[in-house]
Formats: structure tokens, sequence, C-alpha cells
């Protein structure tokens, strides 16, 4: 029986996990949820799943909730801030973290359920990202199970041999052979658009990826393909891989999500429809298989399947993401840092699409920082970035 803390269950993935939940409740309980502010959907999921605990990370909301619990004789207990959550990572009798909240929100819980020693299903791969060195210690220090969510990341998983998977982040691709690993991406919805054309891009034109549904941040991120370039840097992390380790390539109809291939000339590719349904089912039920009865890919209705080296004049972000890693972790977490803030005022049409690039390449020229050795100097690196980085938008760029 796997009891559950969900760490964004408002979110994309978080519900998409609650209705995996919701069709087997006699292998999971839910025993804490977290969210931030959105309290119409967090009462449905308190009415439904009866957590002992859900923590609103916004305080005004947890007193709102409280009230209507109360109001209803509810024993759920309502908490509230970012240390209740890390409260709620670390419970005696849970055995699976979900970390699914936007951006780096989930850090410290997710630290928390890692030094706990709890299993952990990782979709917010901007935590990975920010500090993937330090993370990977930690997961081998605690001897704990991580399972990626991010569909790439999981696909390739699950084409690792077993004993690989059980020794993320100590062992690493040389060991088995692998001599390299190819990861996809469709390119986003501005692949054939001209640049010139991008300036008048609004955010509900971004939101529109041709291939996933997903929430508003991960949609920028992808349409000007940093997501790829923080997939890239999760990939080096996860698979203790390195630079020729790793290779991107577009994949307009997104269906081989990733191949590996051996030196001795095998190759294996994960296949499947977009859907992180079937990335979610399998890291939940890991190392059985789900009876998922997810729709099975049609080989003859694909009517090709194309693959293209990337342009990376086209996708600076992606660019910089890869320079990023190849330069230090505090690159890494100031363009993690920038990229946040800037992707932000593009939802809030404070900037424009392309002034995303612009910001990003300049905080990386002004930022410079020495390496981090523990996760609050991470923390730090990353708050001064996104203080730095509102600045320049508000002195530089507000219409
Ligand atoms: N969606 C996908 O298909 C997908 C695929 C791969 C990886 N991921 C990664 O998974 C993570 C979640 O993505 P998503 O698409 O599910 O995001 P989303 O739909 O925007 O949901 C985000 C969740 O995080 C909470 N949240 C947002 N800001 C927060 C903050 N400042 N502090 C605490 N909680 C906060 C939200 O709570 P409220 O709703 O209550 O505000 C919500 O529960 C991201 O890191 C993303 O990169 C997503």
């Amino acid at each position: 029986m796997k009891y559950i803390t969900l760490l964004g269950s408002t979110g994309s993935i978080g519900c998409n996990v609650l209705n995996i939940v919701k069709n087997d409740l006699k292998f999971f309980k839910i025993i804490a949820l977290v969210a931030r502010k959105n309290i119409s959907l967090i009462i449905k999921q308190c009415l439904f799943f009866k957590p002992k605990y859900v923590c609103m990370i916004n305080k005004k909301s947890a007193k709102i909730l409280k009230d209507y619990l109360h109001s209803i004789n509810s024993k759920i207990i309502v908490l509230s801030g970012i240390e209740n959550a890390c409260n709620v990572s670390i419970l005696s009798n849970i055995n699976m973290v979900i970390s699914a909240m936007s951006g780096t929100a989930g850090l410290l819980p997710t630290f928390s359920a890692l030094k706990a020693g709890k299993r952990i299903l990782l979709a917010s791969k901007e935590i990975l990202v920010i500090c993937g060195k330090i993370f990977m210690q930690e997961l081998k220090d605690n001897k704990v199970q991580l399972l990626p969510l991010d569909s790439e990341h999981s696909s390739i998983f699950q084409s690792l041999p077993i004993k690989l998977q059980k020794n993320l982040g100590k062992k690493n691709l040389r060991d088995f052979n692998i001599s390299k690993i190819i990861i996809t991406g469709s390119g986003g919805p501005f692949r054939k658009i001209k640049d010139s054309n991008l300036n008048y891009i609004t955010p509900e034109q971004a939101y529109n990826h041709p291939s996933w549904k997903m929430g508003k941040k991960i949609s920028v991120d992808s349409a000007t393909m940093m997501n790829k370039g923080f997939e890239y840097i999760e990939a080096r992390y996860l698979f203790n891989a390195n630079e020729k380790q790793i290779q991107l390539l577009i994949h307009p109809q997104s269906i081989v999500h990733s191949v590996i291939y051996y030196d001795n000339g095998h190759i294996s590719a994960q296949l499947s429809y977009p859907d992180m349904k079937i990335y979610i089912y399998y890291a939940m039920y890991y190392p059985n298989l789900s009876n998922s009865q997810m729709q099975l890919l049609d080989l003859c209705s694909l009517n090709k399947l194309s693959f293209e080296k990337i342009n990376f004049n086209k996708y600076p972000c992606l660019k910089l993401a890869i320079e990023a890693i190849n330069t230090s972790q505090s690159s890494v977490i100031i363009l993690n840092a920038a990229n946040e803030v800037a992707v932000y005022a593009f939802i809030n049409k404070i900037i424009k699409f392309t002034d995303i690039i612009i910001i990003n390449k300049l905080v990386l020229d002004k930022l410079y920082f020495l390496e981090p050795k523990d996760i609050q100097e991470v923390i730090y690196i990353y708050k001064t970035t996104k203080k730095f980085t509102k600045r320049i938008i508000l002195t530089k760029f507000n219409k």
C-alpha cells in the first residue's frame, strides 16, 4: 500500500496523480495534500480523498479552508506555510512523496523527504536543475529510490537496466556500456513561426502546445525551449552523464521520447502518445506494472516520424541552458531564477515574449557567485537573482 504526500495537488500533474489514486483506492491512500491557494479545487480534493492533513502555502487561503472545513465538522487538519509542507513530507506513516509544485517552490519539502528516506516521484524539474549535485549526493547518502515523472526522463529510466534504475546517481552510463542518450522535443508551438513575428506572441498562444497539455509556466518554457534546456540539465544529473552523452533532437510528432545507444550498436527507444498519465502510472506502481488501460500506440496510424537537428539560433534559451551547465552550477541557478521571473512577467503581460531571452542573458552577464556548497547557498543565489531580475524588469522593461 502506498501512503502519499502530494506536493502541488491542484496543478496539472497533481490532478493526474489524484485521478490515478481515485481508480485504485485499495493501493493508494492520500495522507497529505499541499497546494498554494486554489481553494475551490482543494475543497473538492479534501472532500473526496479525506487526507489527514492539508497544507496551503498561502496563509490566507489556509484560513479560509480551515473555516470551511470546520463549518462542516471535517476532521482534516489544516496547516499553512512551507515549513508545514516540509513537516507533512516526512511523516512516519508515508512512504511516497510526489513533488509537483511549480518552479522551485517544492525545493525544501522535497529535500526534507529525501533526507527522511521517502520514495520520491519528481515532476518539479527545477529542483534538480538548481541543485542537481547536492540532490544526487543526498539521494546516494539516504538510499532513496527516485522516479522521474518528466516524460523524457521517465522514458529513459524505463529503458535502463534495472541495476542502473536502482542506483541512480551512484552508477554511470559507462558502467552499462551506454554510449549516448537522445532526448527529443517537439520544437514547441512556434517552430514554424518567423523570428520577426515572435515579438507579438501572446501568453495564450504560448500555452497552446502542439503535443502536451500543461501548466502555464512550463508551457511558456516549452515555447522558448528553455524547458528542453532544463530537461537536458536534469538528465545530466539524473543519469550521471557528461556533455557528450546527452544529445537533443527535434521530433515534431512527440512519439519517440528518448533513444539509448549502447557501445555494441544495440539501440532502445521508448515510444508512446504524448500523455503524462503514462509516466505517472509507471512511477506510481514501480516496480510493478500498472493496470492503466491507456490507449495502445497504433503504429499504423502514424504517418511519419521525423527528426531534425536543433537550430540553436532559433532557440537561444536552449543554447543558454546548455552553456550554463557547462559553466557552473551557479550559472544554472542564476538562469533558472532569472527565467522564472521573466516568464511570470510575460504571463502577466508586463514584458514581450522576446524579452525573456534578453533578460536571461542580461542577468547571466551581470551576476556572478561562487559554487554553492549546500542548499542554503543555492537558495541565497536563487533569491538574490530573483530580486535583481525583478529590479531590471521594473526599471528597463516595464511598458
Ligand atoms: N504539466 C506537465 O505536463 C509537466 C510535465 C513534466 C514536468 N512538469 C513539472 O511539474 C511541475 C508542476 O507542473 P504543473 O504543470 O502541474 O504546474 P501547475 O499546473 O501550474 O500547478 C502547480 C502546482 O504548484 C502549486 N504552486 C504554484 N506556485 C506555488 C508556490 N509559489 N508555492 C507553492 N505551491 C505553488 C499550485 O498551487 P495552486 O494551484 O493552489 O496555486 C499547483 O498545485 C513543474 O515543475 C513542471 O515543470 C509538468
